[in-house]
């Protein structure tokens, strides 16, 4: 176990994931919200939105496509055009001027795309042509089916890791603090490495060895990009969303995790889910040494036992967060938390500041 881990801590108290330090261990996780403007430029909303909740020790940004191609649903932002940097200054400087610290999560898609959610020239890829077998909101919001995505070949597996790396470098010449890479829920890096969506025989596919390597190779070269104590992952063992269904998680996962245990990354994002033998955060301080932001489903007590058990050295909180700008603040007061509305998720039916932006601080 890392010392970043063991050492017992208050929520409250400040802590450093690699280079980045934060206020306090409370973390707003990555939420997809639907909002970005033409281009898929990040609007003012979306900087108002970021800078209501600065309170949290770090915010780590919804998912935002490297490139065209890595866009699969409606109103994502992207972070590969000049006008979407300068839309991510706008939020950078916004948090950054309330105190707060902000990462870019980096979120290929991969399969999981609609081709009318994207650029009519954007391709749909993956390590294998196996198609996401569930479907995903289109344009208007209703399911529509994925489309078939076309086969990598090994030759261009290194342009799309270089389309990461510059997306890194555009995260923080925007201001970013750092980024996540996004290694769950069935996008492009969890297809590479799930069993059965990664039918690959060359050096990408077959073992978990082949099967992680796409990811390490990625995050190697995030860390090259913009230096190592700034770059995050997540990662979701045994998770079945998008069609994933990994022959031997904990296997894979143990080769991932001691394949980047020394590259000095800042941390790792678990969502941590019920996995049949060996728990996943048992898993995870098994292999990994470095801090552990722990995630899904937990309340301000369930967080404080864990940080007391130095189980993990943060605690990230999506729902919470929507509906609870000042998060923080209710935290410490003790105050109730209010509810979000399902409703306004992904979308503000016609006015993105609805279940966005008009959520209030709670009253003093
Ligand atoms: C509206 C919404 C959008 C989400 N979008 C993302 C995303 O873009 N990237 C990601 O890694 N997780 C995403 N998640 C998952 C959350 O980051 C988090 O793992 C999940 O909500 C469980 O944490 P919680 O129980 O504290 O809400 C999303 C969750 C919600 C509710």
């Amino acid at each position: 176990m890392g010392e970043a881990a063991t050492i017992q801590a208050d929520i409250f108290d400040p802590v450093e994931l690699g280079d980045i330090q934060l206020a306090n261990r409370i973390v707003m996780a990555p939420m997809t919200r639907d909002r970005a403007g033409p281009g898929d430029v990040p609007t003012e909303v979306m900087a108002q939105y970021y800078s209501q909740r600065a309170g949290a020790g770090l915010i780590v940004t919804e998912g935002t496509q490297p490139s065209p191609t890595g866009k699969g649903y409606w109103r994502t932002p992207g972070i590969h055009s000049a006008a979407q940097v300068e839309g991510w200054r706008k939020v950078a400087e916004a948090v950054h001027a309330q105190g707060g610290k902000i990462v870019m999560q980096l979120m290929h898609v991969g399969r999981a795309a609609v081709a009318a959610n994207k650029d009519r020239s954007a391709e749909t890829v993956a390590p294998s042509a196996i198609a996401c077998p569930d479907p995903i909101p289109g344009p208007d919001g209703s399911l529509t089916a994925t489309a078939m995505p076309r086969a990598l070949a090994t030759e261009e597996i290194a342009g799309v890791i270089a389309e990461y790396a510059a997306a890194a470098r555009n995260a923080v010449a925007a201001g970013m603090d750092g980024v996540e890479l996004h290694c769950a829920s069935g996008y492009l890096p969890m297809q590479f490495l799930s069993s059965n969506s990664n039918r690959r025989t060359d050096r990408y596919g077959g073992s978990a060895e082949n099967r992680i390597r796409f990811v390490v190779e990625t995050l190697q070269a995030l860390a090259d990009a913009i230096g190592a104590g700034r770059v995050g992952f997540r990662i979701c063992p045994g998770v079945a969303f998008n069609g994933m269904a990994d022959v031997d998680p904990h296997e894979t996962y143990a080769a991932l995790l001691k394949a980047v245990d020394d590259l000095g990354l800042g941390y790792v994002h678990l969502i941590h889910i019920p996995l049949e033998g060996q728990d996943a955060l048992d898993l995870v301080h098994e292999h990994w040494s470095g801090p552990v932001i722990e995630n899904g489903g937990m309340t301000l007590e369930s967080a404080r036992d864990l940080l007391a058990q130095g189980r993990a050295a943060a605690v990230s909180f999506g729902y919470a967060f929507i509906a609870n700008p000042d998060l923080v603040e209710r935290f410490r007061k003790g105050v109730p938390l209010a509810k979000a509305s399902r409703a306004t998720f992904y979308s503000g039916a016609g006015d993105d500041r609805n279940g966005y932006t008009d959520y209030p601080n709670m009253e003093l």
